[in-house]
């Protein structure tokens, strides 16, 4: 079976004490899913959120990193640095990383390289834009971006790759993409992985769906066949939101 998982990913918000009492209220949560649940704090605060965490059953991810092991690259953070502070699954290729960074298949292509290679996780992100939605065109922009970046891997790679499918019009915008469209687009996904490689390394991926998941909508996106989880970004920012996702599963 494949995995559930649910990814809360805070961006840039939340300083080391806001880090602190949120973690604090996680903690006060309870896990009643199957699902992984995972969160994605900035940077500067991964260390203390895994010091905190290293013995629940939540996971702490970074939300990028550099494809460079060191060097030159002023600001960056690499994946052994990620991996010494005990975080072992990185978001790449987030919508918000393409727009405002320039992050472009290529470079995404070389960061997943560099992950794989530091034996991390990968949750690569992709989706289209309104304007794609619009022309028709969303699902082949989605096969562009998958392609690109990942299908130079072997098959046995996408043991370490989880599908982030987020269209870009639904993320922080309060709309979401209907059940329906999500599960039509996990599945072209799905197709698209099996046609390239094979039926049973499609099968396993966990492609999750992203975009103004809340917990008023969570449980009808993630009963549909294709959809594997979320990663959520605004509502995984009040612990009890966030686990009332988390619990839809
Ligand atoms: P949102 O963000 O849940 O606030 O729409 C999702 C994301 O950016 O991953």
């Amino acid at each position: 079976m494949r995995k559930h998982i649910v990814a809360g990913n805070w961006k840039m918000n939340n300083d080391l004490p806001q880090t602190q009492a949120l973690i604090d209220d996680l903690k006060r949560q309870q896990i009643n899913s199957d699902a992984e649940v995972m969160i994605a704090p900035t940077f500067t605060n991964l260390w203390h959120a895994f010091d905190q965490l290293n013995k629940t059953k939540i996971e702490v991810i970074a939300q990028n990193m550099h494809f460079a092991e060191h060097g030159a690259f002023t600001g960056e953070v690499s994946a052994s640095m990620l991996k010494s502070v005990g975080v072992n699954t990185v978001i790449l290729g987030h919508s918000e990383r393409r727009a405002y960074f320039n992050e472009t298949d290529e470079l995404l292509a070389k960061k997943v390289d560099s992950a794989l290679v530091n034996n991390m996780r990968v949750i690569f992100c992709f989706g289209e834009e309104l304007q794609d939605r619009k022309s028709g065109n969303h699902e082949q922009v989605v096969e562009r971006q998958i392609k690109n970046a990942l299908f130079h891997l072997d098959a046995s790679a996408f043991k370490n790759i989880v599908l982030a499918y987020e269209p870009v019009w639904a993320i922080g915008t309060g709309e979401t993409a209907s059940p329906e469209q999500a599960q039509d687009m996990h599945k072209f996904i799905r197709t698209t992985l099996a046609n390239k490689y094979d039926e049973t390394t499609a099968n396993q991926v966990s492609i999750l769906y992203g975009g103004s998941v809340k917990p008023n909508n969570a449980k009808e996106i993630f009963s549909k066949p294709d959809v594997d989880g979320g990663l959520i970004g605004g509502a995984a920012l009040k612990a009890e939101d966030f686990f009332a996702i988390v619990n839809a599963f």
